[in-house]
C-alpha cells in the first residue's frame, strides 16, 4: 500500500510517499527557516502564505521522487493537528481536493502521533514504550501501547524545551532557530561552569516547566558586561543546554522506570540535540535499556511520518469526510 503523507503544520511544507507502512519512497521537506529568521519566530501570517506558495510542488517532487503517479497512490494521509491553524489548513485542503477528485481514500493524522510513531521508518521497537516528543512547541512523556494507543504520563506546564532553547539562544544574539547554536557552541563550552536551575526536577511527577530556567538564563546573560559574554558564551551555552538535558533525561528515566518499561522512543526537533542523544544514551544503558533516536531528518517536522501512521489507520479502515477540519487540540 503506497500513502502520500502530507505534513504542513508548522513551518516546514512536507510530502513524502510511503510503503506498507515503514518504506520510504520519497520524503521532500521544503523549511520556511529563513523567512522567518528576521523575526525570531515562525509568524504565522507568513507561515501559511509559503505553504500556498509550496504545497503543490513540494507533493509533485514527492511523486516523482517515488517514481509514482497519484493513480498509484492507495492513500493520502494528511495531518490534521494540533499546529498553527492557517497552516494546517493548506495542507488539508490540498488533501481533500486530491482526494475527493480522484476518489483516493483519505485520512488525518495527529501530528504528536506522527513524531511517536516515525521510528517505525528505521527500526522495530517493540511496545510498550516511553515516548519523549521534544520539539519548538512541544515537551510530553508517552506510554505507548500500541499504535493509536497512548497514556499522557507528563508534559511541560509552560514552555517547551525548544521554546526555551531559542529563546535563550535569541538573548544570547544567537540566530533563529537558536538550539542548533546551542549545540554547536556547547561543544567547545564546560556544561558545569554556570549552575542553572533544573524546572520541576525535586517534584514527584513527570511534568516539566522550562520557563523559570529560561529566566534565570536570560536574566544571567543580561547581567554580564558586554566585554564579558563573548569570553563565557560557549560555557553559557553548554550550561543551559546541560540543564535542559538533565532534565529531560532524568524525567524519561522515571518514566521507564515506574512503568517497568526499557526502551524509550525520543523525536521532534530538540532530539537532534548531540548531548541529549549521548546523555540519554548513557543513561538508559545504566538502567539496562535501550535509546532510540529517529534520524535527524525524521526528528524534525516530515511528512513520512504522516504517510507511515496513516497506513495503519486507512489499513483498518479510517476515512475522513469532507467535514475533516483542523484541529487545535496540542496532545493527543
Ligand atoms: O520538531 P521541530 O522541527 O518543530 C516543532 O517545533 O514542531 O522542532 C524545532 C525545535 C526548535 O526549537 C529548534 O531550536 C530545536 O527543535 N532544535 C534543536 C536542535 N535542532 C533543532 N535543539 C537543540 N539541539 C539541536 N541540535
Ligand atoms: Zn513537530
Amino acid at each position: 500500500m503506497k500513502i502520500l503523507g502530507i505534513e504542513s503544520s508548522c513551518d516546514e511544507t512536507a510530502a513524502s510517499v510511503v510503503s506498507d507502512g515503514c518504506e520510504i519512497l520519497s520524503n521532500i521537506i521544503v523549511s520556511q527557516i529563513k523567512d522567518h529568521a528576521l523575526y525570531g519566530g515562525v509568524v504565522p501570517e507568513i507561515a501559511s502564505r509559503k505553504h500556498i506558495e509550496t504545497i503543490v510542488p513540494v507533493i509533485d517532487a514527492a511523486l516523482k521522487e517515488a517514481g509514482l503517479t497519484l493513480d498509484a497512490i492507495d492513500g493520502i494521509a494528511v495531518t490534521k493537528g494540533p499546529g498553527l491553524v492557517g497552516s494546517l489548513l493548506i495542507g488539508l485542503s490540498t488533501a481533500k481536493a486530491m482526494a475527493f477528485s480522484r476518489n483516493i481514500p483519505l485520512v488525518g493524522v495527529n501530528h504528536i502521533e506522527g513524531h511517536l510513531m516515525a521510528i517505525m521508518l528505521e527500526k522495530k521497537v517493540d511496545f510498550p514504550y516511553i515516548g519523549l516528543i521534544v520539539s519548538g512547541g512541544h515537551t510530553s512523556l508517552y506510554l505507548v501501547k500500541a499504535v493509536g494507543v497512548y497514556e499522557v504520563l507528563g508534559r511541560t506546564i509552560d514552555d517547551a524545551a525548544g521554546e526555551a532553547l531559542d529563546k535563550v539562544a535569541k538573548v544570547m544574539g544567537l540566530g533563529y532557530p537558536g538550539g542548533v547554536a546551542i549545540d554547536k557552541l556547547s561543544k567547545k563550552g564546560d556544561p558545569r561552569a554556570i549552575a542553572f536551575p533544573r524546572g520541576l526536577l525535586d517534584r514527584d511527577n513527570l511534568d516539566f516547566s522550562f520557563s523559570g530556567m529560561k529566566t534565570a538564563a536570560s536574566q544571567f546573560i543580561k547581567k554580564q558586561p558586554a566585554d564579558v559574554l563573548p569570553r563565557i558564551i560557549n560555557d553559557l551555552a553548554a550550561s543551559f543546554q546541560e540543564a535542559v538535558v538533565d532534565v529531560l533525561t532524568k524525567k524519561s528515566i522515571k518514566a521507564a522506570r515506574e512503568h517497568n518499561v526499557k526502551s524509550l522512543v525520543i523525536s521532534g526537533g530538540v532530539a537532534c540535540n548531540s548531548r541529549l542523544r549521548e546523555v540519554m544514551r548513557q543513561e538508559c544503558v545504566h538502567m539496562g535499556g535501550t535509546a532510540y533516536f529517529p534520524s535527524p531528518l525524521l526528528c524534525t517536522d516530515n511528512a513520512a511520518m504522516i504517510a507511515a501512521l496513516g497506513y495503519h489507520y486507512l489499513k483498518r479502515g479510517d476515512r475522513a469526510g469532507l467535514g475533516m477540519n483542523a484541529v487545535a487540540r496540542w496532545e493527543i
